[in-house]
């Protein structure tokens, strides 16, 4: 384990020595920036050791007072101990693999203005830190082990709320409830605050007071209560909030904010209608999904002339998919498992330019029945389409946009036969469901029927539905075997042409035995066990990383870390950008 020893004050004349200091403390330099530049005797003769090294990687120097302002070490794999250059204002050690306290000595850094330690393996306790820090502007520390609670007493930032403007706490182990409305309001000069992915309960206080803020992101954290008002109303001119992954509740009444362009309340306990929204909405982007918000969406879209992304999916909304949502502009649209009924409300002489920028439409898990729109074709750019699970009759489009990429029409009642231009997609993409729909094979490709078993959508098959095919195919080729023996035998008896006849019967009787066969099978409940299989793969994945991670930390730590939900608590290897 690395030990960050408490701060060393330097003069200016020291720099070079403290730096050689820090040096010292580098344990490793894989990609070998740091020690060899970071020599003394190269600055020795150069100049006098009182100037400011340029010549060392990643030392940036201010001409005016010679003195070295930023020590920027990112991404490059370091590991070392921090000491204190008292003039520094800007410290960018962020991508590498710094463990260990945070460093102690940070409160003599009275120049600090930026610290960006992101993406490292820092622990401590953040309320201490706090009281550390005193003039910063911007503090990054996210993707790493801090832990702890945010400060309860004012007293304890007081300094810190002057001047600080973009906070970063992010993906650490934070836990406590939020900031008190008398701590919270003494960061006046606020415009960024993100500490989601921790463990933060507790309800929102008012934010009422921080004019300056742009950016709220809290998601992933225990957080509970309603939705403070102010944060969606004029007062405050919020760009981005983002409170998804909480345990929010309530109803959403007004959204009068006219600045929000990021709302993202997904995976909370919402309850209510659709919120209402101010005449003039700068809304971007848009998802309330995974909550129990009911009732119909309103048929009045005009407002929302900037929106491009929708995800009401998850939620038990009712009623027609009202026609104005597809005179937006919008890229993404995802109203999946909801109550929707009627049609897809598309204008049926839909004009390419008209929703001509959507690039997945997500209807999937409701109970829309019609047509699927012969006018879809039109949507040029769109790359996913699910309209799996709906009640959808008839034929299906004889043609769809060129792009697209994943088609999903399984569970619904279509018939007929898939068109020739929609055969390039798997059966997986009409099947199971659709019974009347007949998808002939591949011409000239009598291997077609057992590609759809074992080949292009093998994460449907879990071992035994394999196991199962292969007794399938295994039957079919016994029986193809007998026929074609029994044809060559009758052949044989009949004594002219035998050949061709018997590879024609072979086809033709072989394609249709063995395909009802298959489809029954695959036409059965998907098996939920890959699923399953994947996310114990996952959590295996998670778990050894975490105890690998654990070999550098002290043990009151490792207790926090097994508390610590397995998602904020394993961080990323990041690649070195540099
Ligand atoms: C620190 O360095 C990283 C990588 O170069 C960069 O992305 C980040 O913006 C820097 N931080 C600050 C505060 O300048
Ligand atoms: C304030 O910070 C000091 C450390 O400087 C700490 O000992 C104390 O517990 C903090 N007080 C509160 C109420 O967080
Ligand atoms: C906070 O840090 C995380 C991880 O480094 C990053 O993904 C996120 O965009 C940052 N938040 C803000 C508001 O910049
Ligand atoms: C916000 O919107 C609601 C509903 O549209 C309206 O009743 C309320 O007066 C508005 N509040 C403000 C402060 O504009
Ligand atoms: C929906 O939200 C709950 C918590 O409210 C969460 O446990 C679940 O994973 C979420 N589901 C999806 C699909 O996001
Ligand atoms: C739509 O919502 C569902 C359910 O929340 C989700 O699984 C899916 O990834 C979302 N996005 C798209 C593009 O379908
Ligand atoms: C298609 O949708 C069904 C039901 O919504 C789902 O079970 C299946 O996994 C989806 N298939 C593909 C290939 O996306």
């Amino acid at each position: 384990m690395i030990i960050i020893t408490p701060s060393l004050v330097f003069c200016n004349s020291d720099e070079v020595r403290a730096l050689l200091e820090f040096k010292k403390g580098i344990h490793e330099d894989p990609l070998g920036k740091v020690i060899p530049t970071w020599n003394a005797t190269a600055v020795a003769t150069a100049s006098d050791l009182d100037s400011c090294p340029t010549s060392f990687h990643g030392v940036v120097c201010d001409d005016a007072s010679n003195s070295v302002v930023a020590i920027s070490l990112n991404g490059l794999n370091l590991s070392e101990r921090i000491h204190d250059l008292w003039n520094l204002q800007h410290l960018n050690l962020s991508n590498n693999r710094f463990s260990g306290g945070y460093p102690t000595g940070i409160r003599n850094l009275q120049q600090l203005r930026v610290l960006d330690v992101h993406a490292n393996e820092l622990w401590g306790d953040i309320g201490v830190f706090f009281s550390e820090l005193r003039n910063v502007e911007f503090v990054d520390l996210s993707m790493n082990k801090f832990s702890g609670g945010l400060p309860v007493d004012s007293s304890n930032v007081s300094s810190l709320g002057n001047t600080i403007r973009h906070m970063n706490l992010s993906s650490n182990l934070l836990g406590g409830k939020f900031l008190t409305a008398d701590t919270l309001s003494l960061f006046q000069s606020l415009v960024v605050l993100d500490l989601g992915d921790n463990m933060i309960g507790g309800e929102l206080p008012s934010f009422g007071s921080l004019y300056n803020l742009r950016v709220l992101r809290l998601r992933n954290n225990q957080l509970y209560g309603e939705v403070p008002g102010e944060l969606l109303a004029t007062l405050i001119q919020l760009k981005e909030l983002d409170l998804s992954g909480n345990g929010f509740s309530g109803s959403i009444r007004g959204i009068n904010s006219t600045t929000l362009e990021i709302l993202d309340l997904s995976s909370n306990r919402l309850t209510g209608s659709f919120p209402e929204f101010s005449s003039q909405s700068g809304l971007t982007t848009l998802r309330i999904s995974n909550n129990s918000l009911e009732g119909s969406l309103p048929s009045e879209w005009r407002q929302f002339a900037k929106l491009s992304k929708i995800d009401l999916s998850i939620n038990n909304l009712a009623g027609r998919i009202p026609p104005a949502l597809f005179s937006l502009n919008l890229r993404d649209l995802n109203l999946s498992k909801n109550h929707f009924n009627g049609a897809i409300p598309f204008p049926e002489s839909t004009t390419v330019g008209l929703l001509g920028r959507l690039r997945s439409l997500n209807l999937a898990k409701n109970s829309l029945s019609g047509h699927i729109p012969n006018s879809l074709v039109n949507i040029d750019g769109l790359e996913s389409l699910d309209l799996s699970s709906n009640q959808f009759k008839g034929h299906l489009p004889g043609k769809l946009p060129p792009n697209l990429k994943l088609l999903n029409v399984t569970y619904n009642d279509l018939s007929g036969t898939v068109p020739e231009s929609l055969r390039s997609f798997p059966p997986s993409s009409f099947h199971p469901g659709n019974e009347k729909l007949y998808i002939p094979g591949d011409e000239g490709s009598p291997g077609g029927g057992s590609n759809y078993v074992s080949g292009k959508n093998g994460h449907r098959g879990s071992k035994s539905s394999i196991k199962i095919a292969i007794i399938l195919a295994s039957v079919g080729a016994a029986l193809m075997i007998a026929f074609v023996a029994l044809a060559y035998y009758r052949s044989q008896l009949h004594g002219s042409s035998k050949y061709n006849g018997a590879t024609t019967g072979r086809d033709v009787k072989v394609r249709r035995f063995t395909r009802p066969s298959l489809f029954k099978f695959n036409a059965g409940p998907e098996p939920s066990d890959t699923s399953l299989s994947f996310s114990n793969t996952h959590l295996l994945t998670s778990n050894s990383r975490t105890l690998s991670g654990q070999a550098e930390l002290v043990p009151d730590f490792v207790d926090r870390a097994a508390a610590a939900s397995s998602t904020s608590y394993v961080k990323p290897n990041l690649p070195d950008n540099l």
